[in-house]
């Protein structure tokens, strides 16, 4: 494959998700920075438009998602030669410049919006940026289609600065009432875009924005090119002796984010998640115990729980019998290991901390605390295994629930991992806090059912404090719709709402804390 520019080191090339909001030059910029980096190059938003075309050219009705997937075979989208994708051709003939027209910019966010449409070209993306050394621009490159990509770019300008480029391009006047009405397009595109159900656009909690306002494209496609460049150096950083033991460039498959081995905690949370004879007899004897102590219901779709990829366990947190009750049910229902986040203490327990690290218990030092435990449960996710987090951090002290960290939102943010909502009560009363276990009464599991950030068209783009706000509600108002309205506690409101058929919980208020120790925060998380 023909490539300008001046390639470094293939070994170190990168998958980059390129996202922003219409009009903010991705293309032009991706593609210019491409070209400067000898990367590849791909505008998904092609896909799309070439799909909106189609439909209007065959009075395909734009709600229609079984004639929409119909279409998708038809479009390809086709490489000028240096592995840059900006072209698209429908049975043959090249369409780009009919799908960028005015016709397709209309109607095209209804038709991105469809989740069918978007699960129907997610493997074709991916298929593409698979051999890696790419920069892929879309509205959900980041958190979507690459949540893996090594490095994730935003590049954000404001709505009136785009609408003035846009007139620019087509050669119109600022105050010519044609300039306002583009302005109104954009404003009614980026509603649509970010207030979708499935893959909206969004901030990546951990993409830089590259904010373009009265900048030259030449210093934004230079801001950029800065960017990769910056994040090869790092990954050559990271990794200056296991390259020499890499198999070729192009004989890898599809990229992984790669750490360096040092930051490994000493229990490796990417090792299989099978269960060993050792966690059945524990989870067998978590069941004995928690028998012994009171009668036990567990309520659910257990059988519809994820058997494979990664998968967020969240429970709200009375008692310490919460998580003997889980790991006893849930282990043998889920079919393979859970992964828990410990104090350090626990694991330097004799024998007994040795038997809970082989269990998948992972040692996290509160004292440094939160950024470890973050990136543990990060690399947990990363490698499909499945992690239980207490998103409030401790157990509560009022027997409802209290303020959650923020660090299982900006993970799952960050990952996209199915989350399964969990409330556990009873616990308190057969072993309070401060207390020995009570035996008698009864404890109840509830298993909620899984969902995806994603899915749930929360607000907060533009503002990543917002976003992971609004996705702690959501997931704690899950928990708590789950729970009998006297342990709801601050999240009775979020409940309730999410109960009104709002789905999202409540707006996010900043005034929220971000929690203290324990639990998972980003506090000190890039
Ligand atoms: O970037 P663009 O304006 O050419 O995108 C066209 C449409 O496709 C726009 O409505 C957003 C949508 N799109 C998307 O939803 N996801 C992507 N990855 C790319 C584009």
């Amino acid at each position: 494959m023909a490539r300008s520019g001046s390639p470094p080191d293939t070994a170190t090339g990168l998958v980059v998700a390129l996202d922003g909001p219409a009009s903010s030059g991705k293309s032009t910029v991706g593609e210019a920075a491409a070209r400067a980096l000898g990367y590849r190059f791909c505008d998904t938003g092609l896909l799309y438009r070439a799909l909106a075309w189609l439909a209007l050219e065959r009075g395909v009705p734009l709600d229609d998602d079984e004639r929409l997937v119909a279409l998708v075979p038809e479009l390809e989208l086709a490489d000028d030669g240096g592995g840059r994708f900006r072209r698209v051709r429908v049975g043959g003939r090249d369409v780009t410049d009919l799908v960028r027209g005015e016709r397709v910019d209309r109607v095209v966010s209804e038709v991105a919006r469809r989740p069918a449409v978007r699960a129907a070209l997610l493997e074709r993306q991916r298929a593409l940026a698979a051999p890696g050394r790419i920069i892929m621009a879309g509205r959900d490159i980041g958190t979507v289609v690459l949540p893996d990509a090594d490095l994730k770019l935003y590049l954000d300008a404001s709505v009136e600065e785009r609408a003035r480029r846009r007139a620019a391009e087509r050669g119109i006047a600022p105050d010519d009432p044609e300039a306002a009405a583009i302005l109104a397009d954009l404003r009614r595109r980026d509603a649509i875009d970010s207030g979708r159900a499935v893959a909206p656009l969004r901030i990546a909690a951990d993409a830089t924005v590259i904010t373009t306002d009265g900048r030259r494209f030449e210093e934004t496609v230079a801001a950029v090119v800065a960017a990769i460049r910056a994040a090869e150096a790092r990954r050559r950083a990271a990794r200056p002796r296991r390259r020499a033991a890499e198999p070729p460039a192009g004989d890898r498959g599809p990229r992984r984010r790669r750490r360096s081995p040092s930051r490994r905690p000493a229990r490796d949370p990417a090792r299989p998640g099978h269960l060993t004879l050792l966690i059945r007899l524990g989870a067998f004897g978590a069941r004995l115990l928690a028998r012994l102590l009171a009668r036990v219901t567990v309520e659910g779709d257990l059988a519809g729980l994820p058997r494979q990829g990664p998968l967020v366990l969240a429970a709200n947190h009375l008692s310490n019998l919460d998580g003997v009750v889980i790991g006893g049910w849930l282990t043998p229902a889920l079919g393979r290991r859970i992964h828990w986040l410990a104090k350090k203490e626990m694991l330097a327990w004799p024998i007994a901390g040795r038997l809970l690290a082989m269990s998948s218990f992972h040692a996290v030092d509160r004292g440094t605390g939160d950024v470890e435990a973050f990136r543990t449960a990060q690399r947990i996710l990363e490698a499909g295994n499945v992690l239980f987090v207490f998103p409030e951090g401790t157990r509560s002290r009022t027997g409802a629930l209290g303020r959650a960290h923020d660090g299982l939102a900006a993970l799952a943010l960050r990952t996209d991992p199915p989350i399964v909502p969990l409330a556990v009560f009873g616990t308190e009363r057969v072993w309070p806090r401060g207390r020995f276990p009570r035996p008698g009464g009864r404890v109840v599991l509830r298993v909620g059912t899984p969902f995806r950030l994603s899915e749930l068209g929360l607000p907060g783009v533009g503002d990543r404090r917002l976003a992971k706000v609004a996705a702690t509600e959501a997931i704690m108002a899950r928990i708590g719709a789950l729970l009998p309205e006297a342990y709801r506690g601050v999240y009775a409101a979020a409940v309730a709402a999410l109960e009104a058929g709002q789905g999202r919980g409540p707006a996010p208020s900043p005034t929220d804390p971000d929690g203290g120790a324990g639990g998972i925060s980003t506090a000190g998380v890039r």
